[in-house]
């Protein structure tokens, strides 16, 4: 115990051998957490050097399935990295082809100028992507790239650009990494498809 624990009446335990209670009888593996780590880095890597050196980068966060990708994806990432947050839901999926895509929670600062990278989950029909490029471009970002760590190609409805791909899948339902089944699962470090899918 450290002095400043001692004071506080604290005690640190240290755990090495913690790992999250998860129930992965009913799941399988689909990508784990080091292919997805390497992965990620390798895009951090590719996202650098497409940007002139010296330049922002600003990147836009795509909630809430974004949020793990985000997180891994920064902290591959030089100190000249800043971010935003913006909150997206289709209006459920019986519309979802209808492309109508509700703005839940917008970005905090303006795009004019910047050099922006939206981050996101996942690139299904490409909806969601199609009208969150549009809104964005109309900002006048100086530029404007898109980074999904999953796709799944054969559900694509719209011909949507994404520069950086992490990994393309079969359409098979996805968890985990910040994909949700009913909300949940979303903290699960690996991708997984439920069984039976
Ligand atoms: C998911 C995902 C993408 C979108 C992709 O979001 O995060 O934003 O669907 O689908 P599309 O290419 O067919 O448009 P969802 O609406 O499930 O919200 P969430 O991120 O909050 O889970």
């Amino acid at each position: 115990m450290d002095s400043e624990s001692a004071r506080r009446g604290r005690t640190t335990a240290v755990v090495t051998d913690y790992r999250p209670p998860t129930d992965v009888s009913d799941m399988d593996i689909l990508i784990d957490e080091t292919r997805i780590g390497d992965r990620i880095k390798a895009m951090a890597a590719e996202i650098e050097a497409d940007h002139p050196d010296g330049d922002e980068i600003h990147l836009v966060c795509v909630l809430k399935g974004g949020f793990v990708f985000m997180s891994d994806l920064v902290r591959s990432m030089s100190p000249r990295v800043t971010m935003d947050f913006i909150a997206l839901s289709s209006y459920g999926k019986s519309t979802k082809s209808s492309g109508e895509v509700r703005l839940l929670k917008d970005l905090d600062s303006g795009l004019e100028g910047r050099r922006v990278v939206i981050v996101e989950d996942i690139v299904d029909t490409g909806l969601t992507l199609t009208y969150l490029q549009d809104i964005l471009r109309a900002r006048a970002p100086r530029s404007l790239k898109t980074a999904c760590l999953l796709s799944k190609p054969s559900r694509r409805l719209v011909d949507v650009k994404v520069d950086y791909i992490g990994f393309s899948i079969e359409d098979k339902f996805v968890i985990g990494y910040g994909l949700d089944y009913g909300e949940k699962y979303r903290n699960l470090a690996h991708i997984a498809v439920l069984s039976g899918e």
